[in-house]
């Protein structure tokens, strides 16, 4: 049987045997960099990297440019037979190339099932923390890698420098389930970021000015309608204001989303009204989807009711709203537009 433990300070012979039978240059999933690995004897450089491991877990001690991940080791029979990562957002270099999980089993272990059970068990932590879909990447040449992924149901996205990209959806993902509230950090899901804007993207919008990074048809008035009037930086609360819709495919600005305000402390249900809209270019992608993937279970995770207003006549954003797990009320507001409301799961 294949236990998947967090990285243990007491294993650190298991560890050296594990290293010892790695064929590979580099480790994949290991958590651990090149130049790590061969000074891994030492008991302190050891103790000092697990803490380190710990710590990137939940956000902390992370180097510039990574992500918190959650690393985790395979026990079989008390020998540490592989390791897997899984990092808990996509940047951009792992959108094209590195995916959410790496993971790699030591020579004597391998064909025997490990790599599928340790991704089997690690998917189902991604659910818990809300990453749905996952992105694995393997290189065009790994048949094991390949078919560990294909095996999990990894639907082929195409190649980027040789690296095959694969999404593995679960289907059964409770929507709505995060572990992270709603920070300043950018929200980053398979499709858009979504940004908070910046006192100068504040002033550019209302001052009419154009920016290089702007679809040509962004802004729309409802984007101007629902982003802040003065400089929103350091503002308490300001992580329920209006974030731009980054597109990740060319990293244009193509919307806005954002809450209307913080919950009233007062309100036991906390509740908190979204609002969104894209430019025409950009409808039709499934962006809004992704986009309320991400901000919804954010927002509950902070502990609060979402709830969405939108015209019967708007198909796409009720579609969009359903899919997020939002119910129609049967009431209306001073617009005629149906309210919708996500419940705290
Ligand atoms: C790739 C790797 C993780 C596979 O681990 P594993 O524990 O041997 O994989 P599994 O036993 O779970 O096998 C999964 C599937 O791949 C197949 N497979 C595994 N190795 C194979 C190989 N060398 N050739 C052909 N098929 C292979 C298995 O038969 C199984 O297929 P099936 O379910 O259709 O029977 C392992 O070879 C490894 O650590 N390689 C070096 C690091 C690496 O490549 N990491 C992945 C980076 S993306």
């Amino acid at each position: 049987m294949v236990e998947l433990i967090r990285p243990d300070v007491t294993l650190h012979r298991e560890w050296l045997d594990f290293l010892a039978d790695y064929d590979q240059p580099g480790l994949d999933g290991g958590s651990v960099s090149d130049e790590l690995l061969p000074v891994m004897g030492d008991p302190e450089v050891f103790r000092t990297w697990v803490e380190q491991v710990h710590a990137r877990e939940h956000g902390r001690e992370l180097p510039e440019g990574r992500v918190s991940s959650t690393s985790r080791w395979a026990l079989r029979d008390g020998e540490i037979v592989g390791v897997i990562d899984l990092r808990h957002e996509l940047t951009d270099l792992l959108l094209a190339w590195g995916g959410h999980i790496g993971y790699a089993v030591r020579v004597c272990a391998r064909r025997q099932g490990v790599a599928t059970e340790m991704l089997r068990q690690t998917l189902a932590v991604a659910t818990r923390l809300g990453i749905n879909p996952v992105l694995v990447t393997c290189d065009e040449d790994n048949v094991g890698s390949r078919r560990t992924i294909e095996g999990a149901g990894g639907v082929y996205d195409g190649s980027v420098e040789g690296k095959r990209r694969y999404w593995i959806t679960a289907a059964d993902t409770p929507i709505g389930y995060a572990a992270r509230p709603l920070g300043l950090d950018p929200l980053r899901g398979r499709l858009v970021e979504l940004r908070l804007m910046s006192n100068d993207e504040v002033r550019a919008l209302h001052s009419g000015e154009r920016r290089p990074d702007w679809a040509s048809d962004f802004p729309r008035p409802d984007d101007l309608d629902g982003a802040p009037l003065r400089d929103v930086e350091g503002l308490p609360g300001r992580e329920w204001s209006s974030r731009l819709v980054i597109r990740r495919s060319d990293h244009l600005v193509v919307g806005t989303l954002g809450f209307y305000g913080p919950p009233d402390p007062a309100d036991p249900a906390r509740t908190v009204e979204i609002g969104y809209g894209l430019v025409e270019s950009a409808r039709g992608q499934g962006l809004i989807t992704d986009a309320l993937r991400l901000a919804v279970p954010a927002a509950q995770a902070s502990g609060a009711t979402v709830t969405a207003h939108t015209a019967y006549e708007n198909v796409a954003s009720r579609r969009a709203l359903e899919r997020a797990g939002f119910t129609a009320t049967g009431e209306r507001n001073a617009e005629n537009d149906l309210r919708y409301v996500r419940a705290r799961s």
